[in-house]
Order: C-alpha cells, then structure tokens, then sequence
C-alpha cells in the first residue's frame, strides 16, 4: 500500500523531501505546509503540488496524509514530532532528533503510547550504497576488530561574519551548533557501520567569531548572500569542535567539525582502522570506498551493483560509471522508511530509529558539558 505524505518545513531540506519521496514509487506526494505561506505556495507552483497549508495543525487535520516529514528548524522538532505522533500519523522527522535529551525522551515516552505509529530521523548518508557495503563487509568480519575510528566533517558557509544561521542561536537550535548539526551525522554513521555504540567523550567546542551579522529577513540555508539589513548578534554556539570518543566494544576515535573551512561544502569523511584492514569512505566521492591493507596493495572500490553485497545493492539504482550520490543516498534513506511500512514492518529498521537518533542528542549534550568541564564524560544508561 502506497503512503500518502505531508512535509512540514519548504526551506532548504524541504524541497530534498519533495523529491526524493516524488522518485519513489511507495509513497505520494499529498501536501506541503509552511508558516511562511508565500514561500510555501512558490514551491507548490514549482512542483504542482496542490494542497498548501500554512500550518502544522491544518496539514495535520488532511484525513488523506498518513505519513508527514518534519522539515522545520531544531526548536520545533519536539512540538511538531510530538503532534504528529498524537494524531496517529506516521513520522520521518529531521536531525537533529530534538534541541535537548530531555525533549528527546519525552518524544520516545509518547511513543510507546502509540505503537502503530512507526518514526525515523532522517540520517541519510547510512543509505548510501558504499556505506552499506563497508557495513557489510565489517559486519562478515572482514576488517577484523575495530580498534581506531577517526574522520572530520567540514563545510564552509558560516566562514563569514556576514554568514548567519538560526543554528548558531541556543533558543533555535539547542546548545550546539556544528556538533549537533552535522556532528550528529557523523556520529550516527560510525555507529551504524561499525555496530559499536560511543559510551565515552571528550570534547573541545570552540565559537571562533564572536558577534556576527544577523540578517533582519529570513534567509534559506546555504544561500551565499550578504544582508545590508543587520543586527550584531554574540554567538553563543560552538563553530567548530573536536572530539574524542571510546566505544563500548574497545575501539577509539577522533572527529572534527566545522562548517567555516574554506573550500569545503560537504567534505564528510571516515576512516576505520580494524585489526585485518582499513574501510574509508568520503561523501565529496561518495560512489567509491577505500580499502587499506598492510603488505599487499591499498585499493579503490568504484560502486558496481553487480558485485556489491545484497545490503547495499538494495540502495544502489544505476549501473556503474554512472555516479550515484547526496540526492540517491537521501532518497535511499526515505525509500527504507516506506519499504518497511510497505512490508508491514517485518523487515530491518536500516533508518535511524528514534532511539538511535535520542542517543546522538545525548552525545551532542555530553560532548558541549565535557568541553565545559574540560574533561571526559561517560555516557550513563538511563
Ligand atoms: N539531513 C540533512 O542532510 C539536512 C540538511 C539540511 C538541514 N537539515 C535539517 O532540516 C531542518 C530544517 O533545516 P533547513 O536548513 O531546511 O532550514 P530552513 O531555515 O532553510 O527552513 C526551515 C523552514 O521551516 C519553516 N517553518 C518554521 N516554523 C514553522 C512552523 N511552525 N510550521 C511550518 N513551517 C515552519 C520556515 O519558514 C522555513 O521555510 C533542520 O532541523 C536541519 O537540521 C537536514
């Protein structure tokens, strides 16, 4: 049976949703809402969507949609979270999860009352082909044991005074920017390809512009523009972090983050040492993987669906030399969450559950006290 969709949120990441869920044949594009209705309206008219709401309650009210995307910034990802899983509907929500562990648990104390309503976060590098395949291939054993994990996540477009973000605001956001806004990915995709959970961090989380220059208008993400409109705003949130982490099955790691490194839009990178060999994957050429090996030959695997296991296959729509990349790995994402609601729930949850994803918010949280503290936090079990 097909899903019916909403999405909630017509900037940036709202209109990757559109298209995404257009591209898959399991579900259909029912309505888009936006506060800002004009805005909304604009998009409609560029996709030919024909219901337009200018709320979360009226999308909410569309006895048609059975499922909606919540696409809005972090300080509504609780409130709406929470109003869509109480009107029965189900959920595929962005990251971060919430602003906060303490929103994030009550999201998953409710719903346990709703057991028919199924919910992901929207971690979409899990789907593409070649992390699955190193997921794959690490979980048959062939890296060995994983001992070290290390990678960044740099982007540039918050390089500028003159670049701004309700990101960098703690009332918008949380208490973490880069950590919680791209940090989380990365944290979620080590996770999920190794298996190992990170019990243990260590964070340094530094604000490297002081005062910026807010725009008086409303501005979409990533858009490279510079407003003659402005109020000086002190920065609060964290610009660039480093971390390092122990996990529950004995391996250690390191990551960084910013999104102010010249030159770098989504430069999204890991590498896994194991004690038999090494997997590295980079999003910027994400259709390949890298395997190291002491005492024979270091190789480039260029995505082949022919000889990719059958997990990542599953994600894998074009033949090889026809590159695959961010927009297939978000669609992939979204395809898992509807294949398993299509299958009535008795396949694997490849998506990022709720619970997995209020587990990255913990860690967001404990990395910013530990860099507060200036010294190692253990992740308690609730
Ligand atoms: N998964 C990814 O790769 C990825 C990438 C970018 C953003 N995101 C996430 O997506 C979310 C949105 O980010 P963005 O960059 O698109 O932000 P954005 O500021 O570009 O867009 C947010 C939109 O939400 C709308 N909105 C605000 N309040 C609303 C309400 N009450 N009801 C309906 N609409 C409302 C705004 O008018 C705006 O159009 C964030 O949580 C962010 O972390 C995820």
């Amino acid at each position: 049976m097909k899903s019916r969709v909403g999405i909630i949120g017509m900037g940036y990441i709202g209109e990757s949703h559109i298209e995404a869920i257009r591209r898959i044949g399991l579900c259909e594009l029912c309505a888009i809402a936006d506060t800002n209705y004009e805005l909304a309206k604009e998009k409609a008219a560029i996709y030919g969507i024909e219901k337009v709401y200018a709320s979360v309650d009226e999308l909410l009210a569309d006895s048609d949609i059975d499922a909606v995307h919540n696409c809005t910034p972090n300080f509504l990802h609780k409130q709406i979270n929470e109003k869509i899983i109480r009107s029965g509907k189900h959920l595929f929500s962005e990251k971060p999860l919430t602003m906060n562990y303490a929103e994030a648990k009550e999201l998953l104390e409710l719903k346990k009352q709703y057991p028919q309503v199924e919910a992901a976060v929207n971690f979409n590098y899990r789907m593409n082909p070649m992390v699955q395949e190193i997921r794959a291939r690490i979980k048959a054993g062939e890296a060995g044991d994983i001992r070290i994990i290390t990678g960044y996540y740099n982007q540039d477009w918050l390089m500028y005074d003159t670049d701004y973000s309700w990101r960098l605001e703690p009332e918008v956001a949380g208490n973490s920017c880069c950590i919680a806004d791209i940090g989380s990915h990365w944290m979620d995709i080590i996770q999920h390809v190794t298996g190992h959970k990170i019990v243990s961090v260590m964070g340094d989380a530094v604000t490297v512009i002081p005062v910026r220059k807010k725009p008086a208008k409303q501005q979409e993400t990533f858009k490279d523009a510079v407003s003659e409109d402005y109020i000086e705003v002190q920065v609060k949130n964290e610009e660039y972090a480093a971390v390092m982490f122990k996990t529950d099955k004995g391996a250690t790691g390191v990551f960084h983050v910013t999104e102010m490194a010249p030159g770098h839009g989504c430069d999204f990178s890991f590498e896994i040492n194991g004690s038999s060999l090494s997997y590295g994957w980079n999003q910027e050429q994400n259709d390949r993987m890298w395997i190291g090996r002491r005492g024979g030959d270091n190789s480039v695997v260029i995505r082949n669906p022919n000889l990719l296991s059958d997990e990542a296959k599953a994600y894998s729509s074009l033949a090889m030399g026809h590159p695959e990349g961010w927009n297939d790995a978000f669609k992939g994402n979204i395809y898992a969450f509807y294949k398993y609601l299509a299958e009535e729930k008795k396949g694997d949850r490849v998506f990022s559950t709720l619970e997995d994803a209020a587990y990255v918010v913990k860690l967001t949280e404990k990395i910013i006290e530990s860099s507060k503290l200036k010294k190692w936090i253990n992740i308690e079990e609730d």
